[in-house]
C-alpha cells in the first residue's frame, strides 16, 4: 500500500459528509470530549452538533492523539497506509473513524510516532521540538482525507494556528486536485498569542514553495513565517470568537503584530460569540457535582459549596464567607500577575479563595507560596481536572476573570449558569458578556474594571464582596446571571450564514 496513488483511496466505502445541502469538515487541533488544553476543544467539540441542528452536516478532523486512543471510544480503521506528505519524505498513515453521541463523525489521523505522545503539545521542558512537523503533517494528512471521501465537503472549517497551513496548500501543492480545487476555507482565530511561527529556513517541512508563499503578502512574519498569517491571508473567511475581540485585534495595541495583517483584510473579519454547551454545563443535570439546582431553587448551590470546602481541607466558616475562584490555563493572559499583586488586598476581605490551574512553572510557584499564607482560606490545586473543575463552578461564589486579553472566554459563561457571579477585566469576550451590576436598577449579572492595575481589579472584588454580604441584592445578582442563555444555536447560525456565502 505503500506510496499507492491518492486515486485509489477515493474509494465508495469511505463514508463522507453527506445528507444535508451544506457539508463542512471541521480540522481542529482538539475537541471534546477527546482531547483537550483549553476552551477551543470546547468549541469544536460543541459546534459541530450545533451545525447539525442548523440542517448542516458536520464532521470532524482530529490527531489520534494517545488519549484519545486510549479513551475507550471505538475507532474503526478507514484508511490504511494513505500516504502523506512531510518535507520531502512521504510517509503512510492509517485514518480511523468514529462517531459522537451526537451522531457527528469524528476521523483520526493517526501516525504513531508524530501523535502517540503523553500530551497535545508539549512537556515539561516547553513545547514539542517537532510541533512544526506534526501540525504540517496533520495538515495534509486532513486534506487528502478530504479528498479522499466519497462525499466531498462543501468547505473547511479550520481553528488556530495547527490548522492555518490548509488556506495555503490549497492555493500550492493541491490547487489541481481534483475534489479540492477552490475548496472554501474558514479560518477561525481563537487566541492571537499562539502564531505558530517558525524560522524561514524550516519552510521546506511544510510543502510550500519559497518563491510562492515567503513573502510579505504570504506567509513572511518578521523574517520567520507564521502559520497563523497562513490561514489569515489565504482563507476565504476570517472569524474570530467574540465581537470586542474581533475590533481588539485590528488596532495595534491588541493585534500582537498581526493586526495590519487582520486590516489588509478590509474589514471582513467577523467575531462571532463562542455559545456553551447546556448539555455538559447546567447545574440541573451536571453529573458531576453534590446536588442539583435551578433557577427557581438555589439551596443545592449552599451544598455544592459545603462539599467543596471538605474537599479541599478548606475552612468550614467560610460557608458564611464569599468563595472565589479561578479555573485557568496559568499563563500571563489570564492576569496572574494583577492577582499576586491583589492577593493579600482581596484575602483581607475575608473571602476564601479556590484555584484549579495547569500551565507555568513560576505562576503555579508563586500561587503555591500565596496558599501556604493562607492555610485553611486558599486552596491551589494545579494539573487538569474536568470533574473538578465542574465542582468548582457549582461550589463557589464569585468568579475572578482578570485576564491581560480574553478573545472570548467560555468559563465565565458557565459561572452565570451556576450562579456563580464573575468579576472580570472589561477585554474581548468578558466585555461581551459581562455586564456591569447598577445597584439602583438591579441590571447587571457581574463586576467589570477596565485599566489592567491591580488594584482597580482589588477594588472590583472588594465590591463584589460588599454586595455579597447583601443577601437579597445578590440574590437577584445570581439569577440575572443565571437567565443569560449563550446557547449555540445563535452563534451556528452566524456561522452558517458564512459557510453559504463562501460555499463553491
Ligand atoms: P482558554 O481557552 O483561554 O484556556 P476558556 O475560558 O475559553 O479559556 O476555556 C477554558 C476551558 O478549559 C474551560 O472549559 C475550563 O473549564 C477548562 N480548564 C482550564 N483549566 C483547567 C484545568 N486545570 N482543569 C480542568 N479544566 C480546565
Ligand atoms: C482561546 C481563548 C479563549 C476562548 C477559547 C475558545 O484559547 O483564550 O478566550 O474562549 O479559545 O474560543
Amino acid at each position: 500500500m505503500k506510496n499507492q496513488p491518492l486515486k485509489a483511496l477515493n474509494n465508495p466505502d469511505i463514508p463522507g459528509v453527506n445528507l444535508a445541502d451544506l457539508k463542512v469538515l471541521m480540522v481542529s487541533s482538539e475537541a471534546v470530549p477527546f482531547a483537550k488544553t483549553g476552551g477551543l476543544a470546547d468549541v469544536a467539540g460543541s459546534l459541530p452538533p450545533a451545525l447539525v441542528r442548523q440542517g448542516v452536516e458536520a464532521a470532524l478532523v482530529l490527531p489520534a492523539y494517545r488519549t484519545i486512543l486510549e479513551s475507550g471510544y471505538s475507532w474503526r480503521p478507514v484508511i490504511g497506509n494513505m500516504p502523506v506528505p512531510l518535507g520531502n519524505a512521504m510517509l503512510p498513515t492509517d485514518v480511523l473513524e468514529g462517531e459522537t453521541e451526537e451522531g457527528v463523525r469524528v476521523y483520526l489521523i493517526d501516525r504513531e510516532d508524530l501523535f502517540n505522545r503523553p500530551n497535545l503539545y508539549g512537556n515539561r521542558h516547553g513545547d514539542y521540538y517537532d510541533n512544526l512537523e506534526r501540525f504540517s503533517f496533520f495538515c495534509h494528512g486532513a486534506l487528502r482525507l478530504a479528498n479522499a471521501l466519497s462525499i466531498t465537503p462543501d468547505l473547511l472549517h479550520l481553528h488556530d494556528w495547527q490548522t492555518g497551513l490548509i488556506p495555503a496548500l490549497l492555493k500550492g501543492p493541491y490547487w489541481d486536485w481534483p475534489n479540492l480545487t477552490g475548496m472554501p476555507t474558514v479560518f477561525t482565530i481563537h487566541n492571537l498569542g499562539y502564531q505558530g511561527n517558525f524560522g524561514s529556513d524550516r519552510l521546506w517541512v511544510t510543502g510550500l514553495s519559497h518563491s510562492q508563499f515567503y513573502h510579505a503578502d504570504g506567509l513572511e512574519y518578521w523574517g520567520s513565517f507564521s502559520l497563523l498569517k497562513s490561514g489569515i491571508v489565504y482563507a476565504h473567511a476570517v472569524t474570530t470568537v467574540s465581537p470586542t475581540y474581533a475590533r481588539e485585534i485590528q488596532t495595534d495595541q491588541g493585534g500582537m503584530a498581526m493586526a495590519a495583517v487582520l486590516r489588509s483584510r478590509g474589514g471582513d473579519v467577523r467575531g462571532i460569540l463562542n455559545g456553551v454547551d447546556y448539555g455538559i454545563w447546567n447545574p440541573e443535570t451536571d453529573p458531576h457535582i453534590e446536588t442539583h439546582y435551578t433557577l427557581r431553587d438555589t439551596t443545592g448551590k449552599g451544598r455544592c459549596k459545603a462539599a467543596l470546602l471538605r474537599e479541599l481541607h478548606l475552612d468550614a466558616n467560610l460557608m458564611e464567607a464569599p468563595l472565589l475562584c479561578i479555573i485557568s490555563r496559568l499563563d500571563e493572559q489570564k492576569g496572574f500577575d494583577l492577582l499576586l499583586s491583589a492577593i493579600d488586598g482581596i484575602m483581607e476581605t475575608g473571602a476564601g479563595l479556590v484555584i484549579l490551574g495547569s500551565g507555568k512553572a513560576w505562576i503555579s510557584h508563586a500561587l503555591s507560596e500565596a496558599q501556604n499564607r493562607f492555610p485553611g482560606r486558599m486552596a491551589l490545586r494545579t494539573g487538569f481536572d474536568v470533574n473538578l473543575a465542574h465542582r468548582m463552578i457549582a461550589g463557589s461564589d464569585i468568579f475572578l476573570m482578570p485576564s491581560l486579553y480574553e478573545p472570548c472566554g467560555l468559563t465565565q459563561m458557565y459561572a452565570f449558569k451556576y450562579g456563580t457571579v464573575p468579576v472580570a477585566r472589561g477585554t474581548g469576550g468578558l466585555e461581551d458578556t459581562v455586564l456591569s451590576f447598577d445597584p439602583p436598577t438591579r441590571e447587571g449579572n457581574g463586576f467589570k474594571f477596565y485599566s489592567y492595575d491591580a488594584l482597580d481589579f482589588l477594588q472590583s472584588v472588594q465590591e463584589a464582596v460588599r454586595l455579597y454580604r447583601k443577601r437579597p441584592v445578590w440574590e437577584q445578582l445570581m439569577q440575572n446571571g443565571m437567565k443569560m442563555d449563550f446557547s449555540w444555536d445563535r452563534s451556528a447560525k452566524a456561522y452558517t450564514d458564512i459557510y453559504r456565502s463562501i460555499k463553491r
